[in-house]
């Protein structure tokens, strides 16, 4: 790397310390992440004949959870756009406004960098050098350093390091070169820049007017007889309106007070269809829970009998809305379920299930190898990706590559209009309503219960299981919502004192065989994601090949003993890390006696074998939840994390 493009560390060169004689650069991996500062932020606009900025800040607050460090707002007042930022959450945004302000037109951001401080300067809204263009953006542009190197020759001149500042000025570049309009200088941006974005734009020259363009970024356009909105995901604008436009990758459209008009890439009109939202606002309140994560915990018994029943009628699963037939299904010698995050363990978990009762090979991979991994698929197979936000930049990227090699694919998805749904071939959607907490439960539980569907219809459709079978089965998932409600009820006290006598851990192992093996890998992602304990889960017959070596005195092994065909070797298993000084947490039915090894033990309802870790993964989730609300952390925004990463 030559030391021209070092000598700007603004952008993205080489990370340099002290003077600049080459013995002293030292490239940091930083680097990477630097390009990569606008990983997952929330926009928002209104227009109409509302105050716009309560909507804004209203509908920032419900965006936090995509990104919480620094945040602003542009609006027109006495046609000047006025720029306001803040470093911190929407409140100190909120305390620094106006909120009297009389203007019905703004843009909102909400940010969530992982390199270089939150500043006031990184903050979006950014605006071009002569403060003709202002605009939010959610994405990354990956070719921002050649673009800076290209307008610099142009005059302009940068004060941030973002890569978003860049489009602000490429947009202005292109808006006074060519003097063809807000749409030109758009659609000829979107045609010279590479990577993701969800942009709203305001233009000096047309202060009646919000522009927005999209490519791989959500973004959601919702009208209502007050106005028109925007917002990264429906949960910001929904407490107004339920109808929305979905703009596909690479339009734009303008949005007035009144009305709104769709464009596509060479400028030319288009209609898009209005849909209407079926969640309502209260599904993205606390409803006096103390935290979205415990509510959306107890939410789990509903969704998981919404989910079920929006296949299962007569005692039959249906799934032609999707256009899964059992004509199809019968066909499919292969499953590749690719994921990432929790929903990377519900493909674990219905690995198990599809192989034992449909007797189908499936390969579970996480998607940020799959896609770089060159896989070897079979034409006679289905590539399922599974994604709460239906968002996530790797499991996209995983589709679009299974999609290129010519495999069917199927999503399995829980937010209606999202960028795989619409790719997929086919969608098999989870009815848990928005969810806000980062670390999910109820959307993993309803992505189990559509897994364990599949599961049932291609097994019946492959004739490997029969009426009987079939029926027994969906019976019995029929009476998982109550049997988990029930768990809520009684179970919550004990495991809150089990967790305040472990709120002091540093590390914990969870281990289990066949699906517990599959369930703990949940547990311990829960436990580290909200409670920042270092925790692992192992296959339990893996311990004694090494990581046995961490068992001493005190450490917290966490056992999910519910498979009955491999009781005693579970049993075993544990006795093993007993004998270290292990404290063994257990957590089974009373149908499997654990009184042998348990210093602790969580008793669960019993269920068929294929259903246990829907009603094992409350207890864990539950497990994870209080142990961190004994450390006092910040459970709805974990550290770090984000809901879905929109960018590779
Ligand atoms: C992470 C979330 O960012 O993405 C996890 O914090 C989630 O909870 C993972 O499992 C995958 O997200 P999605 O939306 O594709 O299921």
């Amino acid at each position: 790397m030559g030391d021209e493009e070092c000598s700007d560390r603004r952008f993205g060169g080489c990370y340099m310390k002290g003077n600049h004689t080459k013995s002293k650069i030292k490239i940091v991996t930083k680097m990477v992440f630097c390009r990569k500062n606008e990983i997952m932020c929330g926009i928002v606009g209104y227009i109409g004949n509302k105050k716009a900025l309560p909507i804004l800040i209203d509908g920032l607050k419900k965006l936090e959870y995509r990104g919480y460090d620094s945040a602003g707002v542009a609006y027109i007042e006495n046609n000047n756009v006025q720029i306001v930022k803040s470093v911190g959450r929407i409140d100190v945004l909120e305390n620094k406004l106006n909120m009297k302000s009389s203007t019905t037109l703004g843009i909102g951001h909400t940010r969530w960098a992982t390199h270089g401080e939150p500043s006031e300067d990184n903050a979006h809204p950014h605006i071009s050098n002569d403060g003709n263009v202002t605009l939010v953006h959610n994405g990354i542009i990956e070719n921002y350093q050649e673009l800076i190197h290209k307008l610099k020759k142009h005059g302009y001149h940068f004060y941030s390091e973002t890569d978003t500042e860049v489009l602000a000025n490429i947009i202005d570049y292109y808006y006074k070169k060519y003097k063809m309009g807000p749409i030109d200088a758009i659609n000829r941006t979107m045609v010279r820049v590479r990577g993701s974005y969800a942009i709203a734009v305001l233009f000096k020259e047309h202060p009646d007017e919000i522009w927005v363009a999209r490519k791989d970024s959500p973004m959601i356009i919702g009208e209502s007889d007050s106005g028109s909105y925007l917002a990264s995901d429906v949960s910001a604008i929904l407490k107004y309106t339920k109808k929305v436009y979905y703009i596909d990758n690479l339009e734009a459209a303008c949005l007035k007070s009144n009305h709104i008009t769709f464009y596509d890439l060479n400028g030319d009109i288009i209609n898009k269809e209005l849909k209407t939202i079926e969640w309502d606002v209260t599904a993205s309140e606390k409803n006096g829970y103390e935290h979205f994560m415990i509510k959306e915990i107890h939410e789990q018994p509903e969704v998981i009998s919404k989910t079920f029943h929006s296949y299962v009628e007569d005692d039959k699963i249906d799934f032609s809305k999707s256009g899964l037939s059992g004509d199809i299904l019968k066909d499919i010698n292969h499953i590749y379920i690719v994921a990432c995050g929790s929903a990377y363990h519900v493909g674990v978990c219905a690995q198990y299930v599809i192989e034992d009762l449909a007797r189908v090979p499936v390969k579970v991979d996480i998607a940020s190898e799959f896609r770089y991994r060159n896989p070897l698929l079979s034409k006679d197979g289905l590539v399922i990706i599974i994604s709460q936000s239906g968002e996530t930049a790797d499991s996209l990227a995983a589709l679009r590559e299974a999609k290129a090699m010519g495999i069917k694919t199927l999503a399995i998805v829980n937010v209606v209009g999202s960028s795989i749904a619409r790719e997929a071939d086919y969608v098999l959607y989870t009815l848990a309503g928005p969810e806000i907490a980062v670390a999910t439960t109820k959307a993993f539980s309803t992505q189990l219960i559509v897994s364990y569907l599949f599961a049932i219809e291609l097994a019946y459709a492959k004739n490997v299981i029969h009426k009987d079978k079939y029926h027994e089965l969906l019976s019995e998932m029929n009476l998982l919502s109550n049997k988990i409600e029930d768990f809520l009820n009684k179970g919550i006290k004990s495991i809150q004192k089990i967790a305040s006598e472990f709120s002091s851990i540093q590390d914990a192992f969870y281990i289990g065989r066949g699906l517990d093996y599959a369930i703990s890998l949940e547990g311990s992602l829960k436990l580290k994601e909200i409670s920042y304990v270092h925790s692992e889960a192992y296959a339990a017959g893996e311990l004694k090949h090494g990581t046995i070596s961490l068992i001493e005195d005190h450490t917290l092994v966490i056992g999910i003993v519910t498979m009955e065909d491999l009781y005693e070797k579970t049993i075993s298993n544990l006795i093993e890390v007993k004998s270290r000084g292990g404290y063994i947490l257990t957590i089974s039915p009373n149908t499997i006696d654990v009184s042998k090894v348990s210093d602790y033990n969580i008793n669960i309802p019993s269920t068929i074998k294929y259903f246990y870790p829907s009603i094992a993964v409350i207890a864990l989730q539950l497990l994870g939840y209080y142990i961190a609300v004994a450390k006092g952390v910040d459970i709805d925004k974990p550290r770090n994390l984000a809901k879905s990463v929109t960018v590779e």
